[in-house]
C-alpha cells in the first residue's frame, strides 16, 4: 500500500494537532483536556474508543474489514513540570507545564496514523489497539493502564512503540532487537548514628561521615565489582541530613538510582549495596536501613519482530533511512512492560536537523521539527498494514 499521497494531505493537520496538543500540555495523570481531545478525534473517525483508562488514559480500537492479527500502538502523552522557554507562538498555555520530550509529537504520529488506517479499515485483516498513555516520565502510566480490566482481557499479537530522538537524523529511524533502555530502579538510604555537639564528635556516632563513606563505597560496586563489558549506573541523588555547622545529626538520608540490562547484574547491585552500606554503619557503630525498589525492567526488543520491521521501513523508507546499531540508552522507558504482554519493539525517530539544532530532550527550549510527523507516520502505517496484510 502506498500512504504517499494521503500522508502528504494529513501534513497540514498534524502540524495544526501538534500544536494543539504543544499549547495544553499536561503532567503525568493530569492529562485531562489531552486525552479528551484525543477520545474526540478517535470517535469520529469510528474508533471503539474507552477513556480513563489507567487513569488518564486512552484506548482506540479499529477493527479491519476481515478477523486476523491484533497490533498495539502505543504513543505517551505527558508533559513535563518545565517552564517553556521556546517563544513559539503556539508556546504552553499552562504555567509550570511543557511538552519538552516530544509527545505532543508522539501523540500526533498516533491520531494521524489511527486516521489514515481508519480511512483504510476494510483492507486490514485484524485488529488495531492504539494505547494513549499517560505518566511515562514517572513511569507508572503503563502499570495503570496495563491493571485495567479492558487491557487484562486483550490479546495483543505484537506492539510498537517509538521515541521522536535529537540524537538521530531526522528522516532516519533506528529499530534493533535486543536490549535498547535500561531498567530503572530506586533506592532509599537511611544512615542511623547518634547527634550531639559538633565540637564534641567522640560522644556523638556522625551519620554524615557514614553517609558520605557510603556514597563513595557504592561507585565501587560498578568500577570493580562488575563486568566492564556490561552496563550499569549507580548514582546517588539526593543526599540529605543536618541543620547547621555546629550540630552532629541523628541520621541521614540518600537516595538513588541504578540503572542495568542484566537482570543478575541487577540483583547484584542489590545485594552487594545493602552488604556494602551495613558493613559500613557497623564498623562505625552507626546502623543503616537500605529499600530497594525494582521498578519497570528494560526495554528488550523482540529479534524477530525487530527484523521483521527493519525489512519493511527499509523498503518504505529506503535503505539508508533505517539505523539498526545505535547504542542502547541507561535511560528508561515503561513501554517495557509493554513489552511483558506481547513481542514487542520500540524505535527512536531521528529530528535531528539544521533547521532545528537541538536543545536535549526535557530542555525548556526543546522542540521538535515538525517534519518528522508524517514520517512517523508513514512508519507506524507500514507497519500496520503489513503486520494485518
Ligand atoms: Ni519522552
Amino acid at each position: 500500500m502506498d500512504f504517499t499521497k494521503t500522508i502528504s494531505e494529513l501534513e497540514q493537520d498534524l502540524i495544526h494537532w501538534r500544536r494543539e496538543f504543544h499549547r495544553i500540555p499536561e503532567i503525568a495523570m493530569e492529562e485531562r483536556k489531552t486525552a479528551s481531545a484525543i477520545a474526540e478525534k478517535l470517535r469520529a473517525w469510528g474508533f471503539d474508543v474507552h477513556t480513563g483508562v489507567g487513569g488518564t488514559g486512552v484506548v482506540g480500537i479499529l477493527q479491519g474489514g476481515e478477523p486476523g492479527k491484533t497490533l498495539g500502538i502505543r504513543a505517551d502523552i505527558d508533559a513535563l513540570p518545565v517552564t517553556e522557554e521556546t517563544g513559539l507562538p503556539f508556546s504552553s498555555i499552562h504555567p509550570g507545564a511543557m511538552h519538552a520530550c516530544g509527545h505532543d509529537g508522539h501523540i500526533t504520529i498516533g491520531l494521524g496514523t489511527a486516521k489514515l488506517l481508519s480511512d483504510i479499515r476494510n483492507k486490514l485483516k485484524g485488529t488495531v489497539v492504539f494505547f494513549f498513555q499517560p505518566a511515562e516520565e514517572t513511569l507508572n502510566g503503563a502499570q495503570a493502564m496495563l491493571s485495567s480490566a479492558i487491557l487484562q482481557d486483550m490479546q495483543l499479537d505484537a506492539v510498537v512503540g517509538l521515541h521522536i530522538w535529537p540524537d538521530v537524523p531526522l528522516g532516519k529511524i533506528a529499530v534493533r532487537g535486543g536490549p535498547v533502555m535500561a531498567a530503572v530502579d530506586r533506592f532509599t538510604v537511611r544512615v542511623i548514628g547518634k547527634g550531639g555537639h559538633g565540637a564534641i564528635p567522640q560522644k556523638s556516632v556522625d551519620p554524615i561521615v557514614v553517609a558520605s563513606e557510603g556514597v563513595l563505597a557504592l561507585q565501587r560496586i560498578v568500577s570493580r565489582e562488575i563486568d566492564p563489558l556490561k552496563p550499569a549506573v549507580v548514582t546517588v541523588g539526593r543526599i540529605q541530613g543536618g541543620t547547621t555547622f555546629n550540630v552532629i545529626p541523628d541520621k541521614v538520608e540518600l537516595e538513588g538510582t541504578v540503572r542495568t540490562f542484566d537482570p543478575e547484574v541487577r540483583s547484584f547491585i542489590a545485594r552487594r549495596m545493602e552488604e556494602i552500606m551495613k558493613g559500613i554503619a557497623e564498623g562505625s557503630r552507626a546502623s543503616c536501613q537500605l529499600d530497594y525498589e525494582y521498578g519497570i525492567p528494560a526495554v528488550h526488543n523482540d529479534e524477530k519482530l525487530s527484523g521483521w520491521i527493519q525489512g519493511i521501513l527499509k523498503k518504505s523508507l529506503g535503505e539508508d533511512a533505517v539505523v539498526t546499531d545505535l547504542p542502547p540508552s541507561m535511560g528508561g522507558e515503561d513501554f517495557a512492560l509493554f513489552q511483558q504482554k506481547a513481542p514487542g519493539v520500540y524505535m527512536f525517530l531521528g529530528t535531528n536537523s539544521e533547521k532545528n539544532p537541538s536543545y536535549p530532550i526535557h530542555h525548556a527550549k526543546y522542540s521538535i521539527d515538525e517534519r518528522v510527523l508524517p514520517i512517523g507516520v508513514r512508519v507506524f502505517c507500514e507497519i500496520a498494514t503489513g503486520f494485518l496484510g
